[in-house]
């Protein structure tokens, strides 16, 4: 028996269990690009979660249900995989045509599509750092684990961590160099990847679980992770292209589970993610379970608000961005003029650089017969043995190298023209000549150097050693951290931790050093934390341990003293000594749920539950310290990416301005915070901090208390971009730009005249519904497309490639309610009717009407 309940969207809530879904049956490519809409997702591949827990009659029935379901459909299916604990559940194979009659099976809680998670941090540059010895980490100077490891015993021992990533290298020396053999600190894992045949998670072909572990967990001599003592359960899921999907996931995470791991590194993600997806529900499963989950915010931050994957929007997970910090390792050259020796940071090298030591070589910058330093003609001067210093530009780099090895240059610097990545150096030819890339700036101020010198010989020495530079962006959050909030108004990421050039292990055949950035090295930073205070057991519920992880962290400022938004980093950097002495635990209730501020955007209060947990009493004040205001929705003069700012903030009036809190006690302090005095057109997402402070002298540590909100309500936010080459609108598959709006367009339905529909989303949509109208009455509903429902839609994001969505429509679609009985509409004039869904509101936000489509097939 068929139920379309759900298809009523009658409720809110039962739209939270809506999942996006794939191109309908005809998959054929789409002119503009990838399809957007559901980039990333395993056609005809879904996970179904079933009501009832596993082995209850309940879930056995609901179970049974959903099959006699498909069967009276007439709907044929493959199982894959059964599901039987951590969820009641089935991964089966079944034809997307019918996504909208499973979608409305009611024995079916969840449909969620499979997914292709990826890392997305950037690979390992250099591809190797030197290896003996392993230097220290950098950043444990700046986030207190250096504190706590010289002063306290924490660092993990007999806590079981569960890494589900790319596998690790654990012939490594800082993983022991064994595997599940007694002792051994790896004792749990496998391998879920299908690309090879072996049962263990060896990685020697991705690195990046390796790198990752390494921040977590990884000992050996000088360098240590956050808790280089925990037991490890390696779970491989991601293939050597750093691919996941959600299959492989589920059953790593259920076999964490049951290997009875404490804290869960989860390693994947979608960019622009809602928690009604998958990896979101997983997250979450584990929580349940008593298991700590961290994950990374994902790297997608140039695309503004509303980019955090999916799971990190998970709502009981903790979700870590990326900050800079103020040093970092890099390969280095040293540039000596006058006696005076500048270290300058090597960006980019060839892979397979030949043996670099080049000592007190000369330093030249390379003339061309035009005056320029490109390389790309003939050199003019004698350059013998010297080090050559050309701009990028005009030529290929295999021109310039060939130009320097003919005027007798032994290597080859290459400085860049712009502020980009300029990617490892290669040749097309046999061209045997060291180099190296350095940044724009360095090179400009190197040729200047070169050019005041005069007639001193400025020289150079390189070899492969590192040098540990300064940051100019230290305590920034970085660029390629995503952005919050979660489509629903919660604050995400919670925190942020060292990110960018993270210095860590890899893969012994890939170097066994090296650095990478991406929010994935900051997720397990917090991982090694949330370890070292489960050993500690000074938390002593679920919620105290992650109050004591988030509310313990340091907000960063601009140079103009402003805190950064909120939705961009949390509470701000991790700090371990801090997290580790907290005496007070806060959670923060807002007293009205998320979703009601659609109605009470312009106030809401905020409960402050604190517990005291020493045996003292303590007595803190609180301070209000507005963030940075910041909108994802542009203006005709102004882009959204990166966010709009603005200085006006919220007022926060406080009921209580300090607490006494007895030892043991619990109580709670009343907030109100009020978006009055923004203008509702700004479309701002406004934020904050409360600090609570110990009255001076009684030691103690401060508290950053996050509260952010919209200043609109979220059913008036403009979610279709207008202004953006014309879109919304129809296109033909076959080419050309966008057509006129005005006349009347015929397709045959035959090769690639098909009708497609571009359009941009910038801020996310709950849902896009598609009608099939009657061009003559455009407002009443003839049929639906045949698959109805386009749930949860992102923010289209640049980034990935995807700056629109398109839809291709096949001239197909079905009766309201009959989803099974798909038929081919018949030659006539028809108009789609695109209807965005807000957030919250089941009202019709947006709708766009396409030009009038005229099917006139053969
Ligand atoms: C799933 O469970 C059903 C019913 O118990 C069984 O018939 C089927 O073989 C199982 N499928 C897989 C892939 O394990
Ligand atoms: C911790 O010890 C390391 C190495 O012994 C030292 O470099 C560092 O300064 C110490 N840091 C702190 C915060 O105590
Ligand atoms: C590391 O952990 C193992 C087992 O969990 C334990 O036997 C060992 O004593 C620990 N080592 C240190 C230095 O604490
Ligand atoms: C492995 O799984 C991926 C993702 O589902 C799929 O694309 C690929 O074809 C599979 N490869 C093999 C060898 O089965
Ligand atoms: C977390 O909460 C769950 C469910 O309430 C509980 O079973 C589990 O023991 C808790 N874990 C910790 C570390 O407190
Ligand atoms: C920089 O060099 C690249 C590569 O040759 C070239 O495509 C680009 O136009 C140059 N940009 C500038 C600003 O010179
Ligand atoms: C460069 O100079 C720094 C100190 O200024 C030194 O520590 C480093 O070893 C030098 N590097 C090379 C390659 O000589
Ligand atoms: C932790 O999870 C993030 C994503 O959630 C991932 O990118 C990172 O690689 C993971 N780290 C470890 C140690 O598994
Ligand atoms: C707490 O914050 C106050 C005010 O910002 C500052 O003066 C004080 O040094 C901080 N205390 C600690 C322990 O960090």
């Amino acid at each position: 028996m068929f139920s379309f309940a759900r298809l009523g969207l009658g409720s809110f809530l039962a739209l939270a269990v809506l999942t996006a879904h794939t191109w309908a049956d005809d998959s054929s490519t789409i002119p503009l690009g990838t399809d957007g809409v559901n980039i990333n997702i395993v056609p005809n591949q879904y996970i179904i979660e079933f009501e009832g827990e596993p082995d209850t009659d309940a879930g056995e029935q609901a179970t049974q249900d959903f099959f006699k379901s498909l069967s009276d459909g007439g709907i044929s299916y493959t199982v894959y995989e059964n599901y039987t604990s951590l969820f009641n559940g089935v991964f089966i194979g079944v034809d997307d045509k019918y996504f909208d009659a499973v979608y409305g099976i009611t024995s079916a809680a969840s449909v969620w599509a499979t997914r292709l998670s990826n890392a997305g941090d950037q690979p390992p540059v250099p591809p190797n750092l030197p290896t003996s010895p392993p230097l220290p980490n950098l950043a444990h100077e700046y986030t207190g684990v250096n504190r706590v490891h010289n002063s306290t015993q924490w660092d993990g021992t007999g806590i079981k961590v569960g890494i589900l990533d790319s596998g690790i290298d654990y012939n490594h020396p800082a993983f022991g160099g064994c595997y599940k053999t007694p002792g051994c600190r790896i004792q749990y894992g496998g391998n879920y990847v299908n690309d090879t045949d072996r049962a263990d998670p060896l990685d020697t072909c991705n690195g990046h679980g390796t790198h990752v572990a390494g921040v977590l967990a990884g000992n050996h001599k000088e360098f240590r992770g956050v808790a280089p003592n925990a037991t490890l359960g390696i779970y491989r899921i991601m293939d050597c292209k750093g691919v996941a999907p959600t299959n492989w996931v589920i059953k790593a995470a259920i076999q964490a589970e049951k290997d009875g791991m404490q804290v869960v590194n989860l390693s994947l993600g979608t960019p622009g993610g809602w928690r009604g997806w998958g990896e979101s529900s997983i997250v979450n499963k584990l929580v349940r379970r008593g298991i700590y989950v961290i994950t990374a915010a994902g790297n997608n931050g140039m695309d503004g608000l509303w980019t955090v994957v999916s799971p990190a929007v998970a709502t009981q997970g903790i979700a870590v961005g990326a900050m800079e910090l103020p040093r970092y390792y890099a390969l280095h050259l040293n540039v000596t003029v006058a006696g005076k020796t500048i270290p300058i940071q090597r960006t980019e090298q060839q892979t397979d650089i030949p043996s670099l030591n080049l000592r007190n070589v000369r330093l030249v910058r390379a003339t061309d017969a035009d005056g320029t330093d490109l390389a790309c003609t003939p050199l003019t001067q004698e350059i013998k043995g010297a080090l050559v210093l050309a701009q990028r530009g005009t030529c290929d780099y295999t021109t310039k190298a060939i130009n320097v090895l003919n005027a007798g240059g032994v290597a080859l610097a290459i400085y860049n023209n712009r502020t980009d990545d300029m990617g490892p150096i290669s040749y097309n030819q046999a061209v045997t000549l060291p180099s190296f890339s350095l940044t724009i700036a360095d090179g400009q101020a190197l040729v200047k150097l070169l050019g005041e010198s005069g007639g001193s010989a400025a020289t150079a020495t390189v070899n492969h050693e590192v040098y540990a530079f300064d940051n100019a962006l230290a305590y920034t959050p970085a660029s390629y951290s995503a952005w919050g909030p979660d489509p629903e108004g919660a604050i995400k990421p919670d925190l942020l931790a060292p990110g960018s050039n993270v210095y860590s292990t890899l893969p012994l055949n890939m170097g066994s050093y090296g650095s990478m950035s991406g929010t994935s090295m900051a997720a397990p930073y917090v991982t090694g934390l949330v370890a070292l205070l489960v050993q500690s057991q000074r938390a002593t519920a679920n919620l105290t341990l992650i109050s004591n992880v988030v509310h313990t962290a340091t907000p960063a400022k601009n140079a103009a003293g402003q805190y950064f938004s909120v939705a961009q980093q949390g509470t701000g950097l991790v700090n371990a000594w801090n997290a580790l002495h907290a005496d007070l635990a806060f959670t923060l209730r807002r007293s009205v749920p998320v979703y009601y501020d659609d109605r009470h955007y312009t106030k809401f209060p905020l409960k402050l539950w604190w517990e005291n947990r020493v045996n003292a009493k303590v007595t803190y004040h609180f301070f209000s310290q507005p963030a940075l205001s910041v909108s994802g929705v542009g203006t005709d003069s102004q882009s959204a990416t990166p966010p709009r700012i603005s200085t006006t903030a919220a007022s926060v009036s406080f009921k209580q301005t300090s607490v006494s809190a007895l030892a043991g006690n619990e109580g709670f302090a009343e907030v109100t915070i009020s978006s009055s005095k923004f203008d509702r057109r700004d479309f701002m997402v406004y934020s904050g901090y409360i600090q609570a402070t110990p009255t001076v002298g009684t030691g103690g540590i401060n508290y950053t208390l996050p509260y952010l909100g919209s200043a609109y309500a979220t059913v008036n936010l403009p979610l279709l971009q207008s202004n953006y080459a014309g879109l919304p609108c129809l296109l033909r598959e076959s080419g050309g730009g966008c057509l006129d709006a005005k006349s009347v367009h015929r397709f045959t339905l035959t090769g690639k005249d098909f009708p497609v529909v571009a359009y941009r989303l910038q801020a996310p949509a709950r849902q896009l519904m598609i009608k099939i109208a009657y061009a003559a009455t455009p407002n009443s509903i003839h049929a639906s497309v045949e698959s109805y429902l386009y749930g949860m839609q992102s923010r289209s994001m640049d980034t990935n490639g995807v700056p629109f969505y398109t839809f291709r429509w096949n001239g197909r679609g079905h009766y309201v309610g009959k989803p099974l009985d798909v038929f081919d509409l018949p030659k006539n004039k028809y108009v789609l009717r695109f209807t965005f869904l807000s957030v919250f509101m089941n009202t019709e936000s947006q709708t766009y009407f396409t030009p009038t489509i005229q099917l006139d097939g053969p």
